[in-house]
């Protein structure tokens, strides 16, 4: 008798030879996520201003999305559910397809570092889109760590009295504004980045677009057992 293990991520309705790098699922989630966000960060900025955590750091007017602080609050709270929504399908999509740990993971630190150096040289391989490279793996992880940061420090900082206790595990509503503004910057920090990359290597755009290249039946482990 033969037994085969397929990834789970192969199991769903597409045929393994006719699976996307992209599938549909996952571009209209990143799409939706990348609109919703700059309204989450342009906002934010905006109740930001009008209590700032670092002194002298304004984003001013131009960056902010709402004339004044009770805008930008109304602008924050009808995207969250966008965001946490959105955020949180994405998450079961990745976990319970496979998808996760098929693209990102292994992350081993010979390949950091090799990644590293090959940047540092100038080298962006990337002629084989369905293959993330170790950076880009461990810099959606943080990513997506930060989303999650993002929605659960918001959570304690919308209802302080009603979720007193996550509060207090964030050290009180002051550093639990920290942790949240903390995840802002991470997430800003990341989208230079990612955006750069993005634009550097046109072709991963049109992947997100439009699906990418058809991928190859993921590996399989096969074991034969004679009954
Ligand atoms: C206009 C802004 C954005 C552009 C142009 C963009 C572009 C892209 C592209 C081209 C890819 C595929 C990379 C590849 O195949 O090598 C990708 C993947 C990804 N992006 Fe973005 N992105 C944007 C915004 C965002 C935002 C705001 C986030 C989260 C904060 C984000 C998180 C991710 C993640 C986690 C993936 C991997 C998705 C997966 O494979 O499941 N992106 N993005």
């Amino acid at each position: 008798m033969s037994q085969e293990i397929l990834s789970r991520a192969d199991r769903g309705h597409d045929a393994p030879a006719r699976r996307r790098l992209h599938p549909l699922p996952v571009r209209v989630m990143h799409w939706v996520n990348a609109a919703v966000m700059m309204v989450m960060i342009t906002s934010g900025w905006g109740i930001y201003d009008d209590d700032v955590i670092i002194h002298g750091l304004i984003f001013g007017s131009f960056f902010r999305l709402g004339d004044w602080a009770a805008w930008s609050l109304n602008w924050h709270f009808a995207g969250m559910w966008f965001f946490a929504i959105n955020g949180l399908i994405y998450l079961i999509y990745g976990l319970t397809t496979g998808r996760f740990v098929e693209r990102l993971l292994p992350i081993t630190p010979r390949d950091l570092v090799h990644t590293v150096v090959e940047t540092l040289h100038f080298k962006f391989a990337h002629e084989d889109l369905t293959v993330y490279n170790a950076v880009q793996k461990l810099l959606y992880i943080v990513v997506i760590l930060a989303g999650i940061n993002q929605v659960v420090t918001g959570i304690a900082i919308w209802k302080p009295v009603q979720f007193s206790g996550l509060v207090s595990l964030f050290g009180g509503f002051q550093s639990a504004r920290v942790f949240h503004f903390t995840g802002m910057v991470v997430i800003v920090g990341f989208l230079v980045v990612h955006v750069l990359l993005a634009l550097i290597v046109p072709k991963t755009i049109w992947a997100m677009l439009a699906g990418g290249p058809r991928l190859k039946p993921a590996p399989q482990i096969r074991t034969a057992r004679k009954s």
